[in-house]
């Protein structure tokens, strides 16, 4: 569990303002969901055979005996506050949702056992278009971060049915290879053999790769809408890549699921992940409601953007307030509220407690400002403020306080270092 210093949130601040706009874009609404919810509710809708279920969850007994969890992911409990809410009646919704979950994971690098995800999902609606406008979404994601090397993997699990069929055969394949399972993938035989598919123990791969095709099992129903999504995408010109052993590793997926994927974060390279979850609502209590989703792991993009060249906007502050003598800190105190009411996007950071000129300069080179604005007994008195680049070896200047808020914004579009100039909002 990470701690987020002040020197990384403007990445945090900027990718998720980004987010943001791309999901208002397309029309999605925020849901603002609680960390905690009922332990069945995560063992019911991601499944009692998975790695999250069974080793991972946070549970805790609150006082009145109830077992709780930290949410490991989203969409549990966002389908449970749409039938909570009644979100669902007669109504398609489209909602997104952003902040942390919770595993308790092997941390390395990319993996947290406290982590972010947006999360973006939408109801009522069982056609490939609505997968397709997700899928979408996240492309445009990546190309306002101005991310690349990302691929889209796809399949389709299809229908309970099919899936049911996909999973004798499955297991009749593997039951012939026992020898050759390693001891996870022995205990999932008969409980969750998909699972088995999405092992990352290259001792198995062997046994993996000769296993039969999902895709070959899949009903008519799935399959069309499998090739309508890769018409659309087509069109759209998103590459994909299908993926027959992509399977995802939670339980409450059918038909399309999907990962975007990178070579650039080493071993945990998914970036994003989902599909349509069509039995879920109705497995929790709703009305058999049709759904789609996806959530983005928020530190894996945070790392791709500061790999790139990314230029991050600045929310430090422009100027830098040097304050002496008892007149000068009431007057430059006050002269810096009446700044800020005038023009809110100046940044000025004033210097408290006290401090020779020599320490205030070295705190105002350090606030990362690129000007000083200095106010002692003197200016006070004769209403003027002096002001001191200090990015450059350029002499300071007197300016009449009264003309000193246009000086400012003129030199609002020059005011940090140059090492971390932005535009100011
Ligand atoms: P997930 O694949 O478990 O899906 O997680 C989605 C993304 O969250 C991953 O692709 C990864 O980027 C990020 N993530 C997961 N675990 C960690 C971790 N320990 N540390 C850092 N990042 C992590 C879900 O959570 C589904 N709820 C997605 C969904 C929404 N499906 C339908 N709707």
């Amino acid at each position: 569990m990470n701690d987020t210093l002040p020197g990384d949130t403007a990445a945090w601040q900027y990718l998720e303002a980004v987010l943001r706009d791309v999901v208002h874009a397309y029309g999605y609404s925020e849901i603002r969901l609680p960390v905690v919810e009922k332990t069945e509710l995560f063992k019911r809708s991601i499944g009692e055979i998975t790695d999250i279920v069974e080793k991972e969850m946070y549970t805790f007994e609150d006082r009145n005996g109830d077992s709780l969890t930290l949410r490991p992911e989203g969409t549990a409990g966002c389908v449970r506050a749409c039938i909570e809410h009644g979100l669902l009646y007669n109504q398609v919704q489209r909602l997104w949702y952003a902040g942390p979950m919770f595993r308790h994971e092997r941390p390395q690098k990319g993996r947290y056992r406290q982590f972010h995800q947006l999360g973006v999902e939408a109801f009522g609606m069982a056609g490939p278009d609505i997968d397709a406008e997700m899928i979408f979404m996240t492309a445009r994601i990546w190309d306002r971060l101005g991310l690349e090397h990302t691929e889209l993997q796809l399949n389709s699990l299809g229908t309970l049915a099919a899936r049911a069929r996909y999973r004798d055969a499955l297991i009749e394949y593997l039951q012939a290879r026992k020898d050759q399972l390693d001891e996870d993938s022995r205990r999932r035989l008969s409980g969750n053999p998909l699972r088995i598919l999405d092992s990352k123990n290259p001792e198995m791969q062997g046994v993996i790769d000769g296993a039969p095709s999902l895709l070959e099992f899949l009903d008519e129903e799935s399959r069309q809408h499998f090739d309508g999504l890769c018409g659309l995408l087509d069109r759209a010109g998103i590459h994909y890549r299908i993926n027959p052993r992509l399977v995802r590793g939670l339980d409450y997926y059918s038909q399309t699921v999907f990962e975007w994927v990178t070579d650039q974060l080493g071993a945990q390279g998914t970036i994003c992940a989902g599909g349509r979850y069509d039995g879920l609502v109705e497995y929790l209590g709703g009305r058999p409601t049709p759904a789609f989703g996806f959530a983005l792991g928020l530190e894996r993009l945070q790392s791709l953007l500061l790999a790139g060249n990314t230029r991050l906007p600045d929310t430090g502050p422009n100027f830098y307030l040097v304050l002496s003598g008892e007149r000068g800190i009431a007057r430059g105190m006050m002269f810096a509220e009446e700044l800020r009411t005038a023009e809110p996007r100046l940044r000025i950071q004033a210097n408290c407690g006290g401090g020779s000129f020599k320490s205030q300069f070295k705190r105002a080179d350090r606030s990362g400002a690129a000007y000083a604005l200095v106010i002692g007994d003197e200016e006070a008195t004769q209403q003027t403020v002096v002001i001191k680049p200090l990015r450059d070896k350029a002499e300071q200047f007197a300016v009449p306080q009264q003309q000193l808020m246009e000086r400012l914004r003129g030199m609002l579009k020059i005011s940090r270092a140059p090492d971390r100039a932005g535009q100011p909002e």
